[in-house]
């Protein structure tokens, strides 16, 4: 160490000393001037850089109390001495200051973007489906249908017998415990209505089950209609059973090959076969999960994920109204 304080500091340090030795006055911008010039010169030495560095800590400063002692320049090697130590206390402070003015203001700026965007939200939502009174049905791309229970026993059985258990959106698949549930007057179909215009009284519904229906609506209006009224049918206790495609499954299907394109990109959009048949979301379980808590279900599980059924990946969630 002492030999490369001897062969590369001592020749660099010399004429500095000699310049404080003989003029004093005005010495502190040259030096500050070679310093940089000495750093510069040292970068290059990319092997011997930090032992370089090492021994500049540890021997300027011996050095600068050791000329401070000389009487003749110890006030000026001081004052030099103090000037570095403050020009580095006060670059610091400025950089801490900086830095906590640049994380301030990016809190600032991110909370204004999530206030811009929540209003944005609420003027489309407000702009597209508020006050006009439009049916969720327009939301899926439906005419608005008058309310109609074709299968009057059926439903009346159900009611009597207090299994009142809806299939919304049974389509083509009418099932047989259920009283099945559609814009469209299918076959099979037992009350002819919009999803979010049912004709049965709030609490009054054991069960809720629908397949393929939900990503056929907006997220929005998922998350402020259609959940709180399906919500408010159910008697408290009442299930709500949701079978809908499986973004996550798919997403990686797609991924590794396991699923084509072109059945991803129809039922990631609908097959579009039908006026209404338009997919307007998608859900993964745990985002699935959320609205349902969001919207006060409980008990919410997700007994089947990652199915394959057709062209499709589908996962079934439930929920407990409370
Ligand atoms: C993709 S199909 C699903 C059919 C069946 N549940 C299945 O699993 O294959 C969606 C069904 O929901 C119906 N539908 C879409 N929006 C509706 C709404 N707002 N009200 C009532 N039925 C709706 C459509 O008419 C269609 O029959």
């Amino acid at each position: 160490m002492k030999q490369a304080v001897k062969t590369v500091l001592l020749p660099i340090i010399r004429p500095f000393w000699r310049r404080l030795w003989f003029r004093v006055e005005g010495r502190v911008a040259p030096i500050e001037t070679h310093l940089t010039s000495i750093e510069n010169r040292l970068s290059p030495l990319d092997a011997r850089t930090a032992q370089i560095e090492q021994a500049w800590q540890t021997h300027i400063p011996a050095f600068l109390n050791a000329m401070a002692s000389v009487p003749a320049i110890s006030y000026e090697v001081a004052a030099l001495s103090k000037r570095l130590d403050d020009a580095f206390a006060s670059f610091s402070q400025r950089a801490d200051a900086a830095e906590a003015r640049g994380e301030n203001a990016d809190a600032a700026i991110a909370s204004l973007w999530e206030r811009v965007e929540f209003v944005r939200r609420e003027i489309l939502f407000e702009f597209n489906h508020g006050s006009s009174g439009k049916s969720a049905a327009d939301g899926a791309g439906l005419k608005k249908v008058e309310p109609q229970i074709v299968s009057t026993d059926k439903y009346e059985a159900a009611r009597r017998e207090k299994r009142l258990r809806l299939n919304l959106g049974s389509g083509h698949i009418a099932l047989p415990d259920y009283i099945n549930v559609d814009a469209r007057p299918l076959p099979g179909v037992d009350v002819v209505a919009d999803v979010g215009d049912l004709p049965f009284a709030e609490r009054s519904v054991d069960e809720i089950f629908s397949a393929h229906l939900i990503e056929h609506f907006p997220l929005e209006t998922m998350r402020r209609r259609l959940l709180p009224y399906w919500r408010s049918r159910l008697r408290p206790g009442g299930t709500f059973k949701v079978v809908t495609p499986d973004a996550a499954a798919m997403v990686q299907a797609a991924a590794t090959g396991a699923m084509s394109f072109e059945d991803f990109r129809e039922v990631t959009y609908g097959a579009q076969d039908y006026h209404g048949d338009y997919h307007f979301n998608l859900f993964t379980p745990d985002s699935l999960q959320v609205l349902l808590q969001e919207a006060g279900f409980k008990g919410i599980s997700i007994p089947v994920a990652g199915r394959r059924n057709g062209k499709c990946f589908e996962f079934e969630i439930v929920g407990i109204a409370p």
